[in-house]
């Protein structure tokens, strides 16, 4: 069946299926009704429980007392079989607490979810007992304790779904081996040890293995060659640390999807992918990079030990290739990249830093016409950036930094690229002045150019890079290419002096650093128009003039180092007002007079050095007898006019700041990043599965 055909019919199961239900909801039978053993276990599990969804509608309302003498067949979440009247399908979601051990006299039960709930404690040690199950889904809880050796004797099980859980303890094989039917199974994301034997052979056939952080090394899982049908594979993180043997590769299928990353897989990749989606980051692979097969969609080979010369990369390409996604990163290509690049025109993502690439940035990667995303840095490029590149119109994330590439920076990348979100070109040799083009790219949120060779003065139209100039964290950039994967940008920051990975909060990260070049002349007043950014380094260049005295609009500010230039004149008291700043250097300038009081300026101890002229806490130097310094009678002081900005209003932002920036960096979006990734591969299979159970529950409730 082909994939436009499958959600074709996708869509006319759900619509079956609301039929269905809605059937089923009408044609309960009340003469029959649940036994009252059954409406004690479930008022027994209700016990247990509390609702914990605002928003949501709470199903133990139809639980309550009043309706304790109702048929239980009639609460919210409950099934009963149409002809027997037992309960035959619980599902509950938004409750929190314990599930009671009375569940298990739902002796009927065959579809039992308490997914995305707030369940702790352990799985009841005899739900084996509930031996009708078909559908088990206890994913996304915070069980903890064993998975009970009783679930093997639930041998009418297909779907069992215990991922995302607290869940430890090692599995022998007997808990599988009466489950004949299973073709779903989730174990991912608990702390579990699969102690299979070597020559166990599983009496099911999966469909859906997920089975990443499941420990089962340090030998590659023999029992995988029994299961012939797999489309999904995920035993990443699963302490494995074996070669891949042969016959992993021969299983030919269409939409396999397999995930072998973090482990520490030994030996050569066979050239033979057969599969669409080849993750095998994270392992210790070495030998020259396989020769890609036109079938892969997706290939993340990073952080190995491939190496050998990168010409390879074209030798099997003949024909195009259909892949989109190419990660190489952290391995130990060498040599020159070859020009062949007319044949990878599918590619989105493509990413070759940190290897020892040299040479000149191949012409044809100007037929990447789909490239999103182009990461070349920490390599030995020589030569410009080829004009070429002008061609890839959708590229939104350029970093061809750590390199040794030279020449002007070009102004085709402000004409032509205009969704360029992120230039990172820093430490290069690129030479000359900062181009006006630049400042069409409206999207623009990270530029960095720092330890080049540029100099002239900083172009004053960069109050256009709209995205800088607005406040609050922008939209992560999701690509999105089919249905099996897509991604969203990480990328290298230095801020605050530190240089680290963002990913999951790229988007907060709003950052300009031109340091150590040779640009001259004053800083634009308009770059007080960016109120958006977040990290501005102007560090060790020539500048000179005064620090705009409206700094102090950059209400985001978190991190401002001016070091290292011939900056003079007075520090701007609204300097002393963004409340947010955490990380401040002036040294080495020819600043003078008093430094603003203000809450924060005082602690920056060594933001002040070298300029002789400076005096206040928190240096040494008091301020002379007029109490302002010197150089303070000559300056017009343009802040003290500006009484329009108060301190409550920068103390109010700064608190929300505190709440805002940790709490959406800490929790929510760490918690997205998985889905965005899978999203879409799983929306696909979801509904694929979706189909099968939907087929299966209406048996059970046929019966
Ligand atoms: C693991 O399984 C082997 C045989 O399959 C068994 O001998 C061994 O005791 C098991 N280890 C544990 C800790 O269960
Ligand atoms: C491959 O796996 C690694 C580690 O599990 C993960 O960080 C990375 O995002 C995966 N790559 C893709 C393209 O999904
Ligand atoms: C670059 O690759 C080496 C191994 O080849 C690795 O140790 C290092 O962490 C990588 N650096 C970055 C920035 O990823
Ligand atoms: C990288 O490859 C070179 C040869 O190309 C080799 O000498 C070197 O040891 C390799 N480095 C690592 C870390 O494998
Ligand atoms: C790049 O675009 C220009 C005009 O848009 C076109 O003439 C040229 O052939 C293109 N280059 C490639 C390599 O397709
Ligand atoms: C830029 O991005 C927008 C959406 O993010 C897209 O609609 C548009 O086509 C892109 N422009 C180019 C030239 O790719
Ligand atoms: C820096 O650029 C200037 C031209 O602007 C050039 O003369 C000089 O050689 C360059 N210096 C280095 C170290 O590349
Ligand atoms: C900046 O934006 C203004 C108005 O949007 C526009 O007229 C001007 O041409 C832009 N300048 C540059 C250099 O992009
Ligand atoms: C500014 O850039 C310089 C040189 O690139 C670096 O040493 C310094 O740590 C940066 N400052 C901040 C605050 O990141
Ligand atoms: C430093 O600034 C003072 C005035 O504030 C000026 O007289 C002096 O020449 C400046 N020194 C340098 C080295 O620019
Ligand atoms: C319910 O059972 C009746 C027989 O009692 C049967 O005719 C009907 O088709 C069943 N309904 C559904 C939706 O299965």
């Amino acid at each position: 069946m082909t994939l436009t055909n499958m959600v074709g019919v996708r869509c006319c199961f759900k619509l079956l299926y609301a039929i269905v239900v809605l059937i089923l909801l009408h044609m309960n039978n009340p003469c029959i009704g649940c036994s009252e053993r059954e409406r004690q276990a479930l008022l027994a599990l209700k016990q247990g429980l509390v609702f914990v969804d605002d928003y949501g509608s709470n199903p133990f309302l139809s639980w309550g007392r009043e309706a304790q003498n109702k048929d239980c067949c009639e609460w919210d979440g409950v099934h009963c079989s149409n002809q027997t009247g037992h309960v035959v399908e619980l599902e509950l979601h938004d409750v929190q607490g314990k599930i009671s051990p009375k569940l298990i006299e739902l002796q009927h039960l065959e579809y039992l979810d308490l997914s995305e709930n707030k369940l702790s404690g352990r799985i009841p040690e005899s739900i084996g007992q509930m031996s009708n199950i078909v559908y088990l889904y206890l994913s996304e809880n915070k069980l903890s304790g064993r998975i009970p050796e009783s679930i093997g004797q639930m041998s009418n099980l297909v779907h069992l779904d215990l991922s995302e859980n607290k869940l430890s303890g090692r599995i022998p094989e007997t808990h599988f081996s009466k489950l004949p039917n299973l073709w779903f199974l989730d174990l991912s994301s608990n702390s579990l040890v699969l102690n299979f034997s070597f020559d166990w052979v599983p009496p099911f056939q999966l469909l859906y293995i997920s089975l990443g952080s499941c420990k089962m090394g340090p030998y590659f899982p023999e029992w995988l060659r029994t299961q012939k049908s797999y489309i999904r594979l995920d035993i990443s993180d699963a302490g494995i640390s074996d070669i891949i043997p042969t016959w992993f590769w021969d299983l030919r299928n269409d939409i396999v999807y397999k995930d072998l990353s973090r482990n520490q897989i030994r030996g050569n990749l066979r050239s033979e992918l057969a599969c669409h989606f080849l993750n095998v980051s994270w392992n210790q692979l070495e030998g020259p990079i396989p020769s890609i097969l036109s079938s892969v969609s997706l290939l993340d080979l990073s952080n190995n030990k491939f190496s050998g010369s990168a010409p390879l990369l074209c030798t099997s390409t003949t024909e195009k290739s259909n892949l989109q996604y190419l990660d190489l990163s952290s391995n130990n290509v060498s040599g020159d990249l070859p020009d062949c690049w007319i044949h990878f025109q599918q590619l989105v993502f493509l990413d070759l830093s940190n290897n020892s690439l040299s040479g000149k940035i191949p012409t044809t990667m100007g037929y990447l016409f789909g490239i999103e995303t182009l990461k070349l840095n920490n390599n030995i490029f020589v030569g410009e950036l080829p004009s070429q590149l002008k061609n890839c119109t959708k590229l939104t994330l350029v970093d061809v930094g750590e390199n040794k590439l030279s020449g002007l920076i070009p102004e085709w990348l402000g004409e032509n690229l205009l969704n360029l979100t992120i230039i990172i070109l820093r430490s290069n040799q690129f030479y000359r002045s900062i181009p006006p083009q630049l400042c069409h790219l409206t999207h623009l949120q990270i530029l960095d150019l720092s330890m080049n060779n540029i100099s002239g003065t900083i172009p004053k139209c960069l109050n256009n890079w709209t995205t800088l100039a607005k406040k609050g964290t922008s939209t992560l950039i999701m690509h999105h290419r089919s249905f099996l994967w897509d991604y969203i940008d990480e990328e290298y920051v230095t801020w605050k002096g530190v240089r680290s990975k963002y990913k999951n909060t790229l988007g907060l990260v709003k950052s300009i650093d031109l340091s150590c070049n040779k640009l001259s002349g004053e800083i634009p007043t308009e770059v007080t128009y960016l109120v958006g950014v977040v990290s501005l380094n102007l560090s060790r260049n020539q500048l000179t003039g005064q620090i705009p005295s409206r700094i102090g609009n950059l209400e985001e500010l978190d991190s401002l180092d001016l070091s290292r230039n011939q900056i003079n004149g007075r520090i701007p008291t609204s300097l002393s007002w963004i409340y947010r700043i955490g990380y401040l250097d002036l040294s080495q300038n020819n600043l003078s007079g008093k430094i603003p009081i203000g809450t924060q300026l005082q602690t920056f101890d060594s933001a002040y050095g070298g300029n002789p002229l400076l005096c206040g806490e928190p240096l040494p130097r008091t301020c002379s007898e007029e109490g302002k310094g010197p150089g303070q009678s000559m300056l017009v002081n343009e802040d003290d006019k500006d009484g329009l900005i108060t301190q409550g209003f920068y103390i109010s932002m700064g608190l929300g700041f505190a709440v805002g920036f940790w709490g959406v960096c800490g929790t929510l979006l760490l918690n997205r990043s998985c889905r965005y990734m899978y999203f879409n591969f799983l929306t696909f299979l979801n509904d694929w599965l979706y189909v099968k159970v939907e087929i299966i529950r209406q048996r059970i409730l046929n019966k």
